[in-house]
């Protein structure tokens, strides 16, 4: 089979680094890429945000199956358009990549199907959002922006003053762009926040088992909110629902209102979850693997993933659950000073190759570049090191020994991913 991988992450490269080991596989390319990826892919450069510019590529290459890495080229219609050509895509179409573009839309389907989320309101005015916010009990209050904002587009604020500064960055100066043409005012919720991923066919779900992501930016949950400065994987306590329990109330149902609206979703559907006195509740969706979970997740996985992934794009999901290896996974992301805000780029990193020499860890490029034959920095996200182990604490010390071989003038990262789980 031959197969493109679109994107240039980390998620990227930990998807091509495991199709790359499937004995189905007869050539794989990436477009962009990355230097990662380079090592299993050929990478084409090719602008993914066009769907017409990809299905071109596509049928170029004479592509069996496309896989969707990132957010916005399913928010572009990538899928649709190869959809139309009659090629396989694991990833959904524009309408059902919406659980993830349109955080209303995420909710209209919520409440369609009595799937818990956090009380919320949605506001286009500023005075509307004032109004409300100045109703609330003081505390902390989450704002979002209701579209897609580079993994920024939500805040979480620690009073109504600094809510009503975000809604007014949001909606009156309209810092956020197009994203937060309309801004959703969120309840926090205190509990245990858990990232469940499910392959999806349009009416079938396998999930992984839960990932824990750690969204700030330093230690101790301290900082602003990141894509993901690192997870870990299994993440589960004694008290957490059953996994079937979280499919049968939140995936299940999403996926048969998706179908129901015309909108079958066939992908990676990955549902943010805060485990609260009350039970689960979902933060967030989003229509693709989460990034730097899929880096912790596919480590584990004990079975070819290609026909897993072929099967979701095709319709025909088997009715089992996944075949995961024993043993645990620590992912810690290596960013740029300054991330998630500015920083710079070009800076020459090194040690890599240690840090791959290290058994059972990997090492996923996400914002990398080649210059001159030297590896350098291209992103705030710019490696993600994944230490396994037969438990968390194994994992951890193999991450961690990894990510400090690696180095470069600016390099952060969290120290204490997964330390609170033992
Ligand atoms: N790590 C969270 C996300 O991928 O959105």
């Amino acid at each position: 089979m031959r197969v493109l991988v679109i994107g240039s992450g980390g998620r990227e490269h930990a998807l091509c680094w495991k199709i790359a080991q499937s004995p189905l596989l007869t050539k794989l390319y990436a477009t962009p890429g990355n230097p990662g990826i380079a090592s299993l892919a050929e990478c084409q450069p090719v602008d993914s945000s066009d769907p017409s510019a990809v299905l071109g590529l596509a049928q170029r290459l004479h592509i069996d199956m496309v896989v969707v890495g990132p957010e916005d080229p399913l928010a572009l219609g990538v899928s649709d358009a190869l959809a139309r050509a009659r090629i396989a895509v694991f990833g959904p179409s524009q309408q059902a990549a919406r659980v993830e573009s349109s955080k209303h839309f995420a909710k209209q389907v919520m409440e369609a199907v009595g799937v818990p989320y956090p009380i919320s309101a949605d506001f286009s005015d500023f005075t509307s959002a004032e109004r409300y916010v100045l109703a609330l009990p003081e505390g902390r209050i989450v704002v979002k922006a209701d579209g897609l904002f580079h993994g920024k587009g939500v805040i979480v604020t620690s009073s109504r003053q600094e809510a009503l500064t975000v809604l007014e960055r949001m909606l009156v100066h309209r810092q956020f762009g197009a994203a937060g043409q309309k801004a959703i005012v969120e309840q926090f919720l205190e509990g245990d926040e858990r990232s469940y991923i499910a392959l999806c066919d349009g009416e079938r779900t396998v999930l992984f088992p839960p990932a824990r992501d750690h969204k700030r930016a330093f230690d101790g949950d301290r900082g602003p909110n990141t894509g993901g400065m690192g997870v870990i994987a299994p993440a589960i306590r004694a008290e957490d629902p059953p996994l079937d329990a979280v499919e049968s109330q939140i995936f299940r149902p999403v996926l048969q209102e998706l179908a129901r609206r015309g909108s079958p979703f066939r992908g990676a559907l990955f549902a943010g979850v805060m485990l609260t006195n009350e039970g689960p509740k979902v933060l967030e969706f989003n229509a693709r693997f989460g990034d730097p979970e899929a880096e912790a997740l596919l480590p584990l996985l004990d079975e070819d993933l290609l026909p897993l992934l072929y099967a979701a794009a095709t319709g025909s999901l088997p009715a089992r659950p996944l075949r995961m290896r024993a043993g645990a996974c620590v992912s810690v992301v290596l960013a740029s000073d300054g991330y998630p805000d500015h920083y710079d780029a070009g800076i020459p990193i090194e040690h890599v190759e240690e840090a791959v020499q290290i058994s059972d860890a990997f090492v996923f490029h996400a914002g990398t570049a080649l210059r001159d034959h030297q590896l350098v920095t291209a992103g705030g996200r710019v490696l993600c090191v994944t230490g396994t182990g037969f438990d968390l604490a194994a994992a951890y010390r193999v991450a961690y020994t990894a990510a400090e071989k690696i180095s470069w003038h600016g390099k952060q990262f969290r120290r204490d991913i997964g330390a609170s789980w033992w």
